[in-house]
């Protein structure tokens, strides 16, 4: 029977646990986007993860809505990238690219020409953003023309191919929590009369031609998913999350991918984004290997693995705060609490200097 520290079969690698770092922004990146040493330092000292999956990690200029994120679309990046992947290797860790479009969840402040942030349909989200101004009111944003999409999809392929020419071991194509392609999903918001809206085989129409592209240009094999199906935050919800996101993760199981990463968001808050469903009951519906996430803890995740509810299990918050969360959970050793205040920019402090064990 396998458990948590069980190596594990991913595409073409061989990863040595099934404890995943979930992708996490840390707006630590420097000017341009372009990844740091710090955070070189930052991603080494988390290699005995089985998989690290990047921060979101922007595709384009346009894809961009937080400060100080890094993205792969130009050679600064990709070096800077590059001397990461090559750290966390050295340590004989494995890590993907989550390859980030935040579509309405941006501000002109940070868009190329202070242009309107892009989306499915014109609809602006509630909420605020976090510019270099302070917070301001989403804004209403600009419903991308279906002759753009051609084009946006092509700048995941490059992204994707970005990724593995910087080292990466692979892409996850982020298709949750509130931004571009999940806006796409989500009726909430996308209500198109076109062929990307409507049906969820239209809702789904961006997603997978994104698939397809990225899956040619880089291996199946290489390219994992995440979805959040009752995730409400982003002003994010759907009239049917069970419908859409079974027949999603119905049409996901033709393309032989990595790994389908499924976070459970928002069980916390039933109702929120729709009529309430156990995301987790998608497993059954799923022919490959399947990530967990949210609020697990180490005996939590264990009893996941071993009653094959999933293959791995993502953690975020514990690994901000524990390096060595792999060693930590193996000896059953007590875990250092994480400071939110530092969770998104600043330097070393609440970044590098969590304590390892003794
Ligand atoms: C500081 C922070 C940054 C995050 N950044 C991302 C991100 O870039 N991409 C993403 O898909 N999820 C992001 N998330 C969500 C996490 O991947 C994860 O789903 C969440 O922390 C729940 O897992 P946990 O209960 O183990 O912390 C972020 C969460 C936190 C706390």
């Amino acid at each position: 029977m396998s458990d948590l520290f069980s190596s594990l079969q991913l595409g073409p690698y061989r990863v040595t646990n099934r404890i995943a770092m979930a992708p996490l922004t840390r707006s630590r990146a420097g000017q341009g986007g372009v990844p740091t040493e710090l955070m070189a330092k930052y991603y080494a000292q988390r290699a005995s993860a089985g998989l690290i999956v990047s921060e979101g990690t922007c595709i384009s200029p346009q894809a961009v809505g937080y400060l100080d994120t890094p993205g792969i679309w130009n050679g600064a990046q990709m070096t800077g990238w590059a001397r990461i992947t090559q750290a966390v290797h050295e340590l004989g860790g494995h890590i993907v690219c989550q390859l980030w479009h935040v579509g309405r969840i941006s501000h002109p402040s940070m868009q190329p020409d202070g242009s309107l942030p892009v989306a499915p349909s014109a609809i602006a989200p509630a909420g605020e953003v976090r510019t270099a101004q302070g917070p301001q009111a989403f804004v209403k944003p600009r419903a991308l023309d279906v002759a753009e999409l051609p084009g946006l999809v092509k700048q995941y392929r490059v992204a994707a191919q970005n990724a593995l020419a910087s080292g990466f071991d692979g892409v996850e194509v982020h298709a949750a929590n509130g931004y571009l392609l999940d806006e796409f999903l989500r009726d909430g918001s996308n209500r198109r009369t076109d062929a990307y809206g409507g049906s969820v085989t239209n809702r789904s129409r961006l997603l997978l031609e994104v698939l397809e592209t990225v899956c040619t240009a880089v291996g199946a094999d290489r390219v994992g998913v995440r979805l959040s199906p009752v995730q409400p935050v982003n002003d994010m919800r759907d009239f049917d999350p069970q419908g859409t996101f079974s027949q999603i993760v119905e049409r996901l199981n033709d393309f032989g991918l990595a790994y389908l990463h499924v976070t459970n968001l928002g069980i916390e808050t039933p109702g929120l984004a729709g009529p309430y469903f156990d995301p987790r009951s998608l497993r059954a519906l799923w022919r490959g290997i399947y990530m967990t996430n949210h609020g697990y803890d180490r005996d939590a995740a264990n009893a996941a693995v071993k009653t094959r509810a999933a293959d791995l299990v993502a953690f975020g918050v514990p690994f901000i705060a524990n390096p060595d969360l792999v060693a930590r959970f193996k000896t059953g050793a007590p875990l250092n609490a994480a400071d939110p205040s530092t969770f998104y920019g600043g330097a070393e402090k609440g970044y590098t200097d969590y304590p390892f064990m003794a």
